[in-house]
């Protein structure tokens, strides 16, 4: 199989079999059979007479085709012991020490085994309120995130991923401000994601510039309120200074709750794509775009017929993962398996724009977003359904909104996963995501330099006869290829980086993906250094306006590590 030096290099660092001595003892395609084949084993469940060979082979050929690749913590522990596949969990956070630390506990073992753990913690009471056995004040929700944090901190992830956690507060309660602010320092509460829980009744104070109300958590009680519009700002100036606290808007994870009799949802993993009940879990897996366009005539289009059957397949794949899958804890193997959420989305996104000539920032490819989320949301649907008919229906089905149409077997179908690893190893772009930088210089130990070109930008310099080492570099240094006048007027305007694209195209783009996904997008407004706190409130005001579940964003340099950087090093 095709596998770039990267994806190598990851695979071999922290997904294929090892022995005692951290020896390697698995190849690539090793692993990728040892995934299909435990997958596959879950058709058994249904169909005795199954033929698995035919499955596992199915399987096996749209990973090793990197057509479709399913969440991290699947390749790395499917048909091992551990065996724990999926990458998104929610926890609940009672108002009580034994509850708070049994959260802990939980999000230990989750942790060990690879997964992502989201809380809210707007049950926990405010700091400074009283508490009956002790007589004592209690430390509030910020305080409790610490302890979170530090226990994340000392368990690595199956020895593989650190920690990642999400943590939400909702804005009505007595210390959001504290929250907001909790992460000011970028060396604090590192281990987590925070995102304010906003209401459509707070964003309409915040419009007519009103006070809101702040509730004690414990008895609902009024207990103060704060003027709207400043602590909007508030949270607009953090996420201006180091990218947090994102904002989810609760009220629309919750119109969205397939199953409203089971509660609400007031967390979403780590990433923010997946909105789950408490001790849900959700298994996600992403379509490699790029792999699924087809030349004609000497252009790109998309093959809709190959995208549809790649579809069907990872529908039944991300059933199965649902059966062979073994849970961190008993009620979690429960809570999953009553709705049965899978989270299938796309990566390569921007690189098949691409190769198809339509710039990121366009409105043909916000057109384009709606067609094929459309299409893959509907074709997913059909073959859960499909699966219904022969597995039968999630066993909620009849509580859910569904209740009076077709059977379905999954609650949820389609998730937009970050891909952050999964996309190096496809070599594609990640997500929904523009590309970030095209060249990167990568300054190797004796002082030589390596020269990294977006593999779609090289096949058309090369085309046209336009490839130099040297005009690489001077893009790497630049960063973007907007003003490098030897390039092209028609190249450049497709191939826009990350930094071109204006904030607005980024959230209509998120938009566009929102509006034909079950659960949400995930999505970073990614902001140059120089831009200003009344556009970083634009877009939070635009993500509310065009619908979005929530918005992350972040400009650049105003971390002191952060993932990606234009410039020299990767
Ligand atoms: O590409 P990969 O499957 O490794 O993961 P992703 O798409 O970047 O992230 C998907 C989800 O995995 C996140 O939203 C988290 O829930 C979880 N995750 C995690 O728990 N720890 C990490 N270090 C990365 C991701």
């Amino acid at each position: 199989m095709k596998i770039g030096k990267n994806a190598l290099t990851v695979l071999e660092k922290r997904y294929l079999v090892k022995d005692e001595n951290g020896k390697n003892i698995e190849t690539v395609e090793g692993m990728f059979e040892r995934v299909a084949g435990a997958v596959a084993q879950a058709d058994l469940h249904y169909n005795s007479q199954g033929d698995i060979e035919a499955t596992k082979k199915k399987f096996y050929d749209m990973m090793t085709n990197l057509e479709f690749l399913p969440n991290s913590p699947t390749l790395m522990n499917a048909g091992k012991e551990l065996g724990q596949l999926s990458a998104c969990f929610v926890l609940p956070v009672g108002d009580s020490m034994e509850e708070i630390f049994e959260a802990i506990k939980q999000a230990a073992l989750i942790h060990k085994s690879g997964g992502g753990t989201g809380f809210s913690f707007s049950r926990l009471r405010a700091s400074g309120s009283t508490v009956r056995t002790t007589g004592g004040v209690a430390s509030g929700p910020v305080s409790f995130m610490r302890v979170f944090n530090m226990a994340t901190e000392a368990v690595k992830q199956g020895g593989t991923r650190r920690g990642a956690n999400m943590g939400i507060l909702r804005i009505d309660h007595p210390d959001v401000l504290d929250f907001i602010d909790c992460k000011k320092n970028n060396a604090d509460i590192t281990n987590f994601n925070i995102s304010v829980g906003i209401t459509e009744e707070f964003m309409h104070a915040v419009e007519n510039h009103q006070p809101y109300t702040l509730i004690d958590p414990k008895n609902k009680e009024v207990v103060g309120e704060l003027d709207a519009r400043e602590v909007f700002n508030k949270i607009v100036e953090s996420a201006w200074r180091n990218g947090e606290p994102g904002i989810i808007f609760l009220d629309r994870l919750n119109r969205d709750n397939v199953v409203p009799s089971q509660g609400e949802i007031e967390s979403t993993n780590p990433c923010g794509e997946q909105p789950l009940l408490p001790y849900e879990s959700c298994n996600l897996g992403s379509i490699n775009l790029v792999n699924m366009l087809a030349k004609k005539n000497g252009k790109y289009q998309l093959d809709y017929k190959k995208l549809e059957n790649t579809v069907k397949s990872a529908v039944h794949f991300l059933d199965n993962v649902i059966e062979v899958n073994k849970y961190p804890l008993e009620q979690i193997d429960f809570t999953t398996k009553q709705t049965r959420k899978i989270g299938l989305g796309v990566m390569g996104w921007a690189d098949m724009l691409l190769y198809m000539g339509i710039p990121y920032d366009s409105d043909e490819a916000v057109e384009l977003a709606e067609k094929v989320m459309d299409f893959i949301t509907e074709k997913g649907r059909k073959e859960s359904m499909a699966l219904a008919k022969e597995r039968g229906s999630f066993p909620l089905f009849s509580e859910s909104i569904f209740a009076s149409g077709e059977p379905l077997r999954n609650a949820t179908i389609t998730t937009i996963a970050p891909t952050g690893t999964l996309s190096i190893i496809a070599g594609c772009s990640s997500g929904v995501e523009p590309v970030f930088a095209y060249v990167f210089i990568r300054n190797v130990m004796d002082g030589t330099e390596m020269i990294e070109v977006n593999p779609v930008l090289r096949e058309i310099l090369e085309e046209r006869g336009l490839y130099t080492d040297e005009l690489m570099k001077k893009i790497a240094k630049e960063g973007s290829l907007a003003h490098i006048s030897e390039i092209p007027e028609d190249i450049r305007r497709v191939f826009v980086c990350s930094h071109d694209v204006s904030p607005l195209y980024h959230v209509k783009m998120q938009a566009a993906f929102q509006r034909h996904t079950d659960n949400a997008v995930s999505k970073t407004v990614n902001f140059t250094h120089d831009a200003t706190v009344e556009e970083v409130e634009e877009v939070y005001m635009l993500a509310y306006k065009l619908d979005c579940k929530g918005v992350t964003i972040y400009r650049d340099g105003s971390r002191d590590s952060q993932v990606l950087n234009i410039g020299s090093v990767k």
